[in-house]
């Protein structure tokens, strides 16, 4: 299985690559793609429908990757933006609380911090779950939460948070769950109906190894519907022209209303004007390796299993988790007092992990092999044995 997957991602003959939690590699169809596409619009003119078809398969793709209906998933040129729009188009109460994960990556809790500064909401409260255990969310999410926004996997933490428990907690205050998906769709499985989420948003270019500028968020039904965008654009109206391409329709026969707007029915009413299409060209062929190969059916007796023996080697050599090991997932992170020149010396021999404040953090996907981690291990012996 794996020559066929490692062959087509060149990276590999030259790195032990092990941070795809920073960005993920990308496979030859992708490159393909993405030269393909750029090369007919310098000859032939903008490949417009071909990018257009490629968002729509992306959504179709990922819908089914996670167990939703296409008319839920909308599209964004990247988390941070996805975000913004959901945020800002939820009939948030005045003065409420919103309960954050303290692990989240930050552009949540910044967001979070946004809306208080903008007297949206009253007070955002910071829950630390891995300190205060799960008590900490029951403490905190009360009758007055609005919302809980808490990421799936923890970016450099590398914990899987309990989403479904959290989902019943929020659920049982009258309150939505938020979560940020982007270190767990694409190398675990994820179903949205069973962790009962309201929203779910996921990028392009960590785990789905694809480029950037692509970005994908679930929205429950009646969430959807309740929701309203405080700003909307051409693509965001049930008549855009990419609901008449869809209908068969000529795209731009008719003028485009605007004396009066109608919102289209599907997430598309949060999307406002031309996507990056060339991130979804990519992510169309990154989607379609990553089903191919079955990336994410042998998550717990592969990509789960190296990480939890990098992580008893790692402590077998002396290094301190970071990760709480019993809840980690495919990140792994260990303290170091000079992380950049460790990742440094690393990459030196061959071996990329990401380097963060006092952490390095190693980051296995479906396609690593045990060999790869004992490369790492190798070299972290050696650097450790230098004077
Ligand atoms: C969990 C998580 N969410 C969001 C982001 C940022 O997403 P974007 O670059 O699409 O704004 C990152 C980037 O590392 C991340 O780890």
């Amino acid at each position: 299985m794996f020559e066929g997957v490692r062959s087509k991602i060149r990276i590999l003959e030259r790195y032990v690559y092990l941070d795809n939690a920073s960005s993920g590699p990308l496979p030859d169809p992708v490159v393909d793609a993405v030269k393909s596409f750029s090369e007919y619009w310098a000859l032939s003119g903008e490949p417009w429908d071909e990018g257009i078809e490629a968002l729509l398969e992306v959504k179709r793709l990922f819908s089914s990757f996670i167990g939703a209906s296409h008319h839920n998933v909308a599209a964004f040129p990247g988390v941070t933006y996805g975000l913004g729009v959901i945020l800002s188009s939820l009939k948030v109460r005045r003065g409420s609380n919103i309960v954050v994960g303290s692990h989240n990556f930050p552009t949540s809790i910044i967001m979070a911090r946004a809306l208080e500064r903008a007297g949206v909401i009253g007070e955002v409260r910071e829950a630390d779950a891995i300190k205060g255990g799960f008590e900490v969310y029951e403490k905190l999410v009360d009758d007055n939460t609005s919302m809980v926004m808490v990421d799936y996997v923890g970016w450099l933490s590398g914990h899987v948070e309990d989403i479904r428990e959290l989902a019943d907690i929020a659920h049982s205050h009258g309150a939505i769950l938020v979560t940020d998906a982007f270190h767990a769709i694409g190398v675990m499985p994820v179903d949205v109906k069973s962790l009962d989420v309201d929203v779910l948003i996921t990028g392009s270019y960590k785990w789905l190894m694809s480029i950037h500028g692509a970005a994908l968020a679930y929205i429950r039904g009646e969430l959807l519907e309740s929701m309203e965008p405080p700003i909307a654009g051409w693509m965001s109206i049930e008549d855009s022209v990419v609901k008449r391409m869809i209908r068969g329709e000529p795209e731009f026969e008719r003028p485009l209303e605007t004396s009066r707007i109608q919102l289209a029915e599907d997430a598309s009413k949060l999307e406002l004007g031309t996507q990056p299409l060339i991130a979804y060209v990519a992510l169309r062929e990154a989607l379609k390796f990553l089903i191919e190969h079955e990336a994410t059916l042998n998550y717990e007796s592969h990509t789960w299993r190296l990480a939890e023996e990098l992580a008893e080697e790692l402590q077998n050599l002396g290094f301190t988790l970071y990760t709480p090991r019993e809840r980690h997932s495919a990140i792994i992170t260990f303290k170091h007092r000079e992380p950049h020149k460790l990742a440094g010396e690393l990459e030196r021999r061959g071996v990329k992990v990401a380097a963060r404040p006092q952490l390095i953090r190693v980051s296995p996907h479906f396609y690593n092999t045990r060999e790869d981690v004992y490369k790492l291990l190798e070299a972290l012996k050696k650097i450790k044995g230098e004077p």
